[in-house]
């Protein structure tokens, strides 16, 4: 029997923000608009593209995406912008391509069911205060949660537009977090994702005072009380607020998993300083190399963009010398892409588009043989695996704690499991290998 239900299609631009933004889209449209989800966009009587607006290549693909979304869908179908893009261009986006039907923002997310049956609805305030929310649970995957902690950014990197799409910076109580975390583990889950733009620089604001947690630290330690959840996760914290209070947290708590994402940005101090992240090339260094001497197994991954203004030859060895002591095991590398709303926009000296991709295939290719010889040197161990997705020919994909991908064969009795397995083969991007019979 087919459901009378109305059908909801939804692209996700950009980061894990997003991801669970989305789920939270899906959950407030299936619970008070009696919308449910397909995968069909010709199926779809509203069609949502969730933007990213970090770089402008993002943003070009939004306009490009509501081209498509106009073909091919269905006469009548709503479309509906949400996500940064909608924060930073707002009304724009209407009179550009008035086929919209409404524009949402990334810090709106709780109004999507008020916004949906107005036509030409704009809400992009970044003042609003999406906190003491409590969402409901959809999730996309349900053994790994994707959790908020907080919302928005209050540091000013010069090249980041993500603060004027996010809003200032406010923790989520730390007792909303815990009662989320709860609620998937009893939903399956046994792995958490902390989610922030800076999230060790969490409790420094709250919107109802005081907290039980009063650091980053503190969180982790709450977090891993929760009976059930084995796997801790977190993305980003921000290599100033690495204190050794939380590295000592990070190496000894069992239910923290060794895999860590630690944002270079340039390995140039003077850069550094110009991008206003607030910390050198010795302290980041340091903070490295001290974390892998006390989590031997660690995966450092990291982000790193070429070409901001003023960026020599000299910066850009600086960054590449950080590169070959640290040995990040995984590197997002980007060409610097000059923001609106951003100082470094403004800046005169820009680097010339050449330059920043000659640099980007220099680090990218440093960075390929780093990684090729980390992969490699997984033959032969035995890993721990919480498998968690179905993938074609009977494989099944999941991770090692410190983040590595790893595909076996097997079925459906491998999801949700934590199982060791035997490490046979490597690519550059996945482990493969044999689960160990118990
Ligand atoms: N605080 C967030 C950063 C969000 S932006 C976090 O830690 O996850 C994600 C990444 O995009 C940044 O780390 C940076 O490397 C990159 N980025 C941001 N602005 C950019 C720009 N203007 N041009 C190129 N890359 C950018
Ligand atoms: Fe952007 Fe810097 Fe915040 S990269 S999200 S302004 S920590």
């Amino acid at each position: 029997m087919s459901s009378m239900k109305k059908k909801l299609y939804i692209e996700t631009l950009g980061c894990a923000m997003n991801v669970r933004d989305s789920e939270h889209i899906i959950a407030e449209l299936s619970n008070k608009k009696d919308y449910e989800l397909t995968q069909n966009l010709e199926d779809a009587d509203l069609i949502l593209i969730n933007t990213c607006s970090v770089r402008e290549k993002p943003v070009a693909k939004l306009f490009s995406e509501i081209g498509v979304f106009q073909k091919r869908g269905k006469k009548g179908a709503k479309i509906g912008v949400t996500g940064c893009t909608a924060s930073h261009l707002g009304e724009e986006i209407i009179k550009r391509v008035p086929a919209v039907d409404f524009v949402l923002g990334a810090r709106n997310v709780s109004k999507i069911s008020e916004v949906v049956d107005k036509k030409h609805a704009v809400e992009i305030s970044t003042e609003h205060d999406e906190t003491l929310y409590e969402f409901t649970d959809y999730r996309s995957n349900p053994y790994k949660a994707l959790v908020n902690i907080s919302i928005g950014c209050d540091k000013q990197c010069t090249f980041c537009i993500v603060p004027a799409t996010r809003g200032e910076e406010i923790s989520i109580p730390s007792d909303l977090i815990i009662q989320e975390i709860r609620r998937a583990v009893e939903g399956g889950a046994k792995e958490v994702m902390l989610l922030g733009q800076n999230v060790n620089n969490y409790a420094k604001r709250f919107t109802a005072g005081s907290d039980k947690a009063s650091s980053f630290t503190d969180l982790l330690r709450l977090v891993s009380e929760v009976e059930g959840l084995e796997r801790i996760r977190f993305a980003s914290p921000h290599p100033l607020h690495m204190d050794d209070e939380f590295l000592q947290e990070f190496a000894t708590n069992p239910k923290i998993c060794p895999q860590i994402h630690v944002p270079l940005q340039s390995g140039s101090t003077n850069l550094l300083k110009r991008m206003k992240r607030g910390y050198t090339k010795e302290w980041f260094l340091n903070r490295c190399q001290k974390i892998r001497q006390m989590v031997p197994n660690v995966v450092i991954s990291t982000d790193i963009i070429v070409g901001f203004p003023g960026e020599s030859e000299e910066d850009f060895e600086d960054t590449i010398d950080v590169l070959k002591k640290v040995k990040f095991e995984q590197l997002f590398s980007f060409k610097y892409s000059p923001r609106p709303h951003t100082q470094a926009a403004e800046y005169s000296n820009q680097v010339p588009s050449e330059v920043a991709s000659r640099r980007l295939i220099e680090l990218q290719s440093i960075h390929k043989e780093i990684q090729e010889q980390s992969m490699q040197s997984q033959v032969g161990k035995r890993v721990s695996v919480y498998f968690e997705e179905l993938k074609s020919g009977n494989k099944v994909a999941g991770r090692t704690d410190n983040g590595r991908l790893v595909l076996v064969d097997g079925s459906e009795e491998l999801l949700g499991k934590i199982v060791d397995v035997d490490i046979d083969r490597a690519s550059l991007t996945t482990l493969f290998g044999k689960v160990v019979r118990q």
